[in-house]
């Protein structure tokens, strides 16, 4: 005898649906299930498409209510929604935990900041300043456990930006208040000189880092509150040779810079080659930036670069992603330039950074005198091109993280 799977109706008459349902249960039910399918599907189109945290929050709240609503039917193999409802829900309450997660030393350090605004006017007041003096020291130990962001510029090919983008998208990120560390990874210290610093006066570098002869602070230069940097020098040349030798050095960045905290981001900029060095920063970064500048052989080369990137991610470190390409040294007036840029757009659309450095003779000059380009020529396309990109790095960091 047919019995409906869901009211328990039973008849040698009754005729039942595909699902097991009686008529009047399968459309009651059909229209509930498409119902809170267009929501749940709404729902997860506008978490995918937004960056703001808050929306996204209340989005997966909305995703797990009406994925709950379903469940029932789920129990009784009534097929509602792909994946099934306790998979999404499962989904998005680990989504919506780690947005939580991910904003809640920011909330905690907004709060912290606050209190000490609101107190400030009464420090004569008795024990406000031993208040303010905690607020001071939660700050600071909140700030060294925001962990960074390791992002490597790489591209095996010399002269193409890598060094002038680490220094501009860092000044452009310490723009928007983030705190940031430079690693110059080259032995021509270009990156060291190009902040002012002169490499024949360093105690110690990354070179000495990678060897353990020097901690973290001894070598970190502070150049201004929202800007350190770890300088290298000729002796890096040193480390191909040395470090080549036993594959376990690939981890020598990484153990070096573990224990680093209080930065929002750190810039690694690689030499140009693919040997021992850049190995390291692979091995240590969670993420790739590639400078490319449009010319003739530039795709050529990013094939065996992204080859050697997976090769790291597969083998030695798995959260290792390509944030983007990102397009150097532009000049629009150039066929070359727009050809090639437009071939490598066609074949590696999905991995390119929407800003585009155009070729801008201020950010030569700016590392000639020691100076980010924001702090040489702030109206410059130079400095437009490294706001826009810096921009685009933090939504893409975001983005990642959740
Ligand atoms: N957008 C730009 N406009 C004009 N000049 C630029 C631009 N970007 C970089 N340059 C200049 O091009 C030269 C090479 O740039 P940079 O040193 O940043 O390249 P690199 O990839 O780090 O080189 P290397 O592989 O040798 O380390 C430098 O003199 C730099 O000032
Ligand atoms: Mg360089």
């Amino acid at each position: 005898m047919a019995r409906c799977k869901w009211c328990s109706n039973k008849g040698i008459f009754l005729s039942l649906s595909q699902n097991g349902l009686c008529e009047s249960c399968q459309t009651e039910i059909e229209t509930e299930i498409n119902k809170t399918q267009r929501m749940i599907r709404y729902s997860i189109r506008l978490i995918e498409s937004t960056d703001k945290k808050e929306i996204k929050l209340s989005r997966c709240k909305d995703i797990i209510e009406n994925a709950r609503k379903l469940l029932k039917y789920e129990r009784k193999c009534i097929p509602t929604i792909e994946p099934t409802p306790s998979k999404l829900i499962k989904e998005y309450i680990t989504t919506h935990d780690s947005i939580i997660i991910k904003t809640m030393p920011e909330k905690v350090n907004e709060a912290l900041l606050k209190a000490e605004t609101v107190l400030k006017p009464f420090t004569n007041i008795y024990r406000v300043n031993e208040a303010i003096a905690n607020l001071n020291v939660a700050k600071s130990v909140l700030s060294n456990h925001l962990n960074p962001k390791i992002i490597a510029l790489i591209n095996q090919k010399g002269g193409v930006g890598k060094t002038t983008s680490t220094i501009n998208l860092g000044a452009g990120l310490a723009q928007a208040g983030k705190r940031f560390l430079l690693i110059d990874f080259d032995s021509q210290a270009n990156l060291t000189d190009g902040l002012g610093i002169d490499e024949r006066e360093l105690q110690a570098s990354i070179y000495n880092l990678m060897k353990g002869e020097v901690t973290c602070e001894k070598v970190l230069i502070h150049r201004s509150d929202k800007l350190s940097l770890i300088p290298s020098n000729v002796y890096l040349a040193q480390a191909e040779k040395e470090f080549s030798t036993d594959p376990r050095n690939i981890y020598l960045l990484r153990n070096a810079i573990k224990d680093l905290k209080g930065y929002e981001y750190i810039l690694i900029d690689c030499p140009p080659s693919l040997g021992i060095l850049t190995l390291n920063a692979l091995a240590a970064a969670q993420e790739v930036i590639i400078p490319l500048q449009p010319e003739y052989y530039a795709l050529k080369g990013i094939r065996k670069l992204f080859d050697i990137i997976e090769f790291v991610k597969v083998k030695r470190n798995k959260r290792l992603t390509i944030m983007g390409i990102i397009g150097t040294r532009y000049d629009k007036r150039k066929i070359l330039h727009r050809e090639v840029y437009d071939k490598v757009c066609e074949s590696l659309g999905d991995n390119i950074f929407y800003t585009v450095i155009r070729e801008n003779i201020s950010l030569a000059e700016a590392s000639s005198y020691g100076k980010t380009i924001f702090e040489y020529r702030p109206k410059s396309h130079g400095a437009e091109d490294y706001m826009n990109l810096s921009k685009e790095v933090m939504e893409k960091s975001e983005k990642i993280v959740i």
